[in-house]
């Protein structure tokens, strides 16, 4: 069942073609960010989805997810945990690597930054081959949390991401797609 305002919040996602390179079509999401309106509208989607929920932390995935989850986890009363690109983060960390629709990546966490038997909700921007959102998920399970559910504004399920953490057993809200 899509969100009430599910069809407002995507004809605010710009199309760029052919960005970051020949054959992508970029679904941008700044013009979301930028209206106040949407913004508000799309932090209370994943805040009303998640109010009645038992969880101790909200996880966001570089640089998109941060956005997203940080205003979330704070509308939750929950603390944030950033999932970053390879060699940014200071302390001890653990680290996935994947395969992007263009080129592939390195995720780290703090060691620290969940404790086992967490119920964490994971949230990025956006789920193409579903890699990003799966590396990032292996994590926060290497540290023994349960990622209650992950959740991304858009899915585009012809990349297959959506299908591939659904074959994961991971539980995945997206509030739009774009085939
Ligand atoms: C984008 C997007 C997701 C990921 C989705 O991030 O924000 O994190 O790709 O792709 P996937 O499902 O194929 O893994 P990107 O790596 O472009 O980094 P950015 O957030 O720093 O722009
Ligand atoms: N990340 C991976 N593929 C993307 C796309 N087509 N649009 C926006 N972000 C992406």
């Amino acid at each position: 069942k899509k969100p009430l305002y599910a069809d407002y919040l995507q004809s605010h996602i710009r199309t760029v073609p052919d960005w970051p390179q020949a054959g992508v079509m970029f679904r941008d999401i700044t013009p979301l960010l930028q209206n106040p309106k949407t913004f508000r509208l799309l932090v209370d989607t994943f805040v009303h989805r998640y109010m009645d929920e038992k969880l101790d932390m909200v996880a966001g995935v570089d640089a998109r997810g941060f956005i997203l989850g940080a205003v979330v986890a704070y509308e939750l009363n929950l603390g944030f945990v950033p999932i970053r690109k390879k060699g940014k983060l200071p302390f001890l960390t653990v680290a996935e690597e994947y395969e992007l629709e263009y080129g592939s990546a390195t995720v780290e966490i703090h060691t620290d930054a969940v404790k086992a038997g967490d119920r964490v909700l994971l949230i990025d921007d956006l789920v193409a081959t579903g890699g990003t959102m799966l590396a990032a998920a292996k994590l926060l399970g290497r540290l023994g949390a349960t990622v209650v559910e992950a959740a991304a504004i858009v899915d585009l399920p012809e990349l297959g991401g959506s299908k591939l953490i659904a074959d994961n057993h991971l539980p995945l809200f997206t509030i739009c797609d774009f085939a």
